[in-house]
């Protein structure tokens, strides 16, 4: 009983003294602080450590008393971690480090950060400076995304042409942030900018992945390197046509995003071995004994018009073309275990349709849950396969960390709504529901997961992924019920001098006080905001802007674009006309104009419009409506209506769809703004 008292009172006394002195990322599990006490004098050479066999892989004990510091543990892990705590403490109390005890160890055995290499390149000093900052939050995987449509970043000694050719593509898209200082507070902003200039040759060579390896080794990290197949696999396929289905349509490394249909044929031996072969370089570089093989976004149009395949379908009397995804990974799957390996893959494979499940269970693959992520997250225990969270998206916010962080004024475009804010990324649950104990064990852990379509820096890698990345650690280490939002950024701002003094940047939503940009106010009050109809004599020019990504949009030759972003450009302007019916045209400042036909666009099917200079207008059509999930599209005329805003979509069959599209969502809305501008 009197044991128990005592133990209560100084978890009281750990709570309330739960403050700047012990500001740690991820918080302890279970830390207990003789509050008021203090080391003043020590020193790293003078820490007792001892080994405690006990103790799990990653636990550690770390004991500051009056006397000196012992760090605990079963492993150089333990130790490594409790390091990162003591280097933290030591941070906020200059002035001696807090008498307490620290006993803990991860929630998750997966604390992962993913970073795409293929849309943009990092370098060596890039990636080991996120390194330094996931050692820091003692996450353990790094997620390497090699490969993908935009750029092959991996040397492969047996086919050089990967790098030769996979490695370069003709074009960039990139989103240059800078930091600005206005009210008294620092902001970062920038919009996105495509260029045709070449972008590569870019990739690691064999002997840079090993260096990284070995890096990450130091800091207690793994590797666990990706090749994206059987789709997003372009790169590959321009460099060896050979290896797709139909190589007469020469794929080329892509410049813009989305998904291609030039995927490897599965049913071709030869290209079945090209795969192996990578694989098998892969496996001798990375010991971790986990290989990622994509899996995700893969379409199976070109396998149902190929002969190959249409034989292995007949053949293995499948029932859907998805299937041969699944004997595809089967077969890979098989092959890297004569390699020591385990594949992990995205949870398409095993929620799409046709996919064949019973043989997914065979391939021992862990599976990484981003779309649908925790309903597929139950799936894959359900059928006894470990799971990994990374959300990508959620009303609140997930662990896709390089979506936007807010909608705010001069916030940087880049992927995603605008609404997946730091808090969203912190309050996010990664296990919901109940789970039986043996399902909650094959929960391995959790992903802070980074694209790069849009991100081309160091710099704007950062704005988005800190503090986001942070969250991601603490959700992997701490347990649920020791989370708390506000207490977690009163932590985080003893952070940031740390950030700082190495050259982090950070976003800054997130703290208390802060107070978002405010949009200077149109520079010509006398032209209304709300757009008029006018006349051709006399045309009111407009500026139409997305609300969301403040992208501007242009006429660009006889399509609509949206990419380049002019913002002097006369292009932008447009005019609303009368051209009866109740129907208006767009006329652009440039020449060029879109008007609706019918006027009744209803289901996203129907509205036409007109594009292209008049004389010689070329039929594009495209529908403008709400979000996408509202059931009702809007025909262009109620434009006017500003409070209604309007949602864009585009397909990506290239003359059949063209939308106002920025090219990092398809829901942004638009606004029309005034402006001074004038012919
Ligand atoms: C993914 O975001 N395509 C895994």
């Amino acid at each position: 009983m009197k044991k128990l008292l005592l133990t209560i009172a100084l978890v009281i006394a750990g709570m309330t003294a739960r403050s700047q002195s012990t500001s740690i990322i991820p918080i302890p599990q279970k830390m207990v602080e003789n509050a008021g006490g203090k080391l003043e004098k020590w020193s790293s050479k003078k820490i007792k450590y001892a080994k405690d066999k006990k103790l799990a892989e990653e636990a550690y004990v770390l004991d500051i008393t009056a006397k000196g510091i012992t760090i605990k543990s079963s492993t150089e892990k333990g130790k490594f971690y409790a390091l990162q705590t003591l280097n933290q403490l030591s941070e906020t109390n200059p002035d001696g480090l807090p008498l307490l005890r620290i006993e803990d160890e991860p929630r998750f055995g997966y604390r992962g950060f993913m970073l795409d290499v293929s849309r943009h390149f990092f370098s060596m000093d890039e990636l080991k400076k996120i390194l330094d900052l996931m050692a820091r939050y003692k996450m353990n995987v790094f997620h390497w995304h090699l490969t993908d449509d935009q750029g092959w970043r991996a040397e492969i000694k047996k086919y050089p042409k990967l790098t030769t050719i996979g490695a370069t593509r003709a074009g960039n898209y990139d989103t240059p942030i800078r930091q600005i200082e206005e009210n008294g507070q620092v902001y970062w902003t920038g919009n996105g900018v495509k260029t045709n200039e070449q972008y590569g040759p870019y990739f690691y060579t064999q002997d840079e992945m090993r260096e990284i390896v070995t890096y990450a080794k130091e800091r207690q990290i793994e590797v666990l390197p990706e090749i994206d197949m059987p789709g997003h696999i372009v790169s590959a396929m321009a460099a060896y046509p050979e290896y797709c289905c139909h190589p007469e349509r020469t794929p080329q490394v892509w410049s813009g995003g989305g998904i291609s249909g030039d995927v490897l044929n599965v049913a071709n031996p030869k290209a079945v071995d090209f795969a192996k072969d990578i694989l098998a370089e892969l496996c001798d570089i990375f010991p971790y004994p986990y290989i990622h093989i994509g899996g995700d976004e893969c379409p199976t149009n070109q396998w149902e018009t190929n002969p190959q395949c249409q034989q292995r379908y007949k053949e293995l009397g499948l029932k859907s073309y998805r299937a041969l995804q699944t004997h595809f990974i089967k077969e890979i799957a098989d092959f890297v275990r004569t390699k020591g390996k385990q594949i992990v893959c995205w949870n398409e494979c095993i929620i799409a349709d046709g996919t064949d499940t019973e043989l997914m269970k065979e391939t021992g693959a862990t599976i990484m849950s981003w779309i649908y992520c925790q309903s597929s997250v139950r799936k894959a225990v359900e059928m006894g396969m470990p799971a990994i969270v990374t959300e990508y998206h959620t009303q609140g916010g997930g662990y896709y960390i390089n979506r936007r962080l807010s909608n705010e004024y001069g916030e940087p475009t880049g992927a995603g709504y605008g609404d997946d804010p730091v808090e969203g990324c912190y309050k996010y649950v990664p296990v919901q529901g109940n789970y039986t104990d043996g399902q909650l064990s094959l929960i391995k852990g959790v992903q802070g997961t980074f694209w790069t379509e849009h991100v081309g820096t160091n710099e704007y890698l950062e704005y988005l992924a800190i503090p986001r990345l942070m969250c991601v650690a603490e959700a992997g280490w701490s347990r649920q019920d020791q989370k708390d939002w506000p207490a977690f950024r009163t932590r985080l701002m003893n952070h940031l001098p740390w950030l700082e003094s190495h050259n982090y940047v950070y976003s800054r939503h997130w703290m208390p006080g802060y107070t978002p940009r405010i949009e200077p106010k149109p520079l010509n009050e006398q032209l209304a905001p709300q757009p008029q109809q006018s006349s051709l004599e006399a045309p009111k020019w407009y500026r139409i802007k997305f609300a969301a990504g403040r992208t501007y949009l242009q006429v660009n030759g006889p399509n609509l674009s949206t990419t380049a972003l002019f913002q002097n450009d006369k292009s932008q302007y447009f005019a609303l006309i009368p051209a009866g019916d109740s129907n208006f045209k767009l006329y652009c400042a440039s020449g060029y104009w879109l008007s609706t036909k019918s006027g009744t666009s209803t289901n996203g099917a129907e509205g036409v419009f007109l594009c292209g200079t008049e004389d010689a207008a070329e039929a594009l059509t495209f529908c403008i409506q709400q979000h996408p999930g509202d059931a009702t599209c809007q025909v262009i005329s109620p434009v006017t209506d500003k409070s209604k805003g309007f949602n864009t979509w585009g397909g990506n069959n290239a003359g059949s769809n063209i939308g106002f599209w920025d090219i990092s969502d398809n829901n942004d809305k638009l606004n029309f703004t005034t402006d001074e501008y004038r012919f």
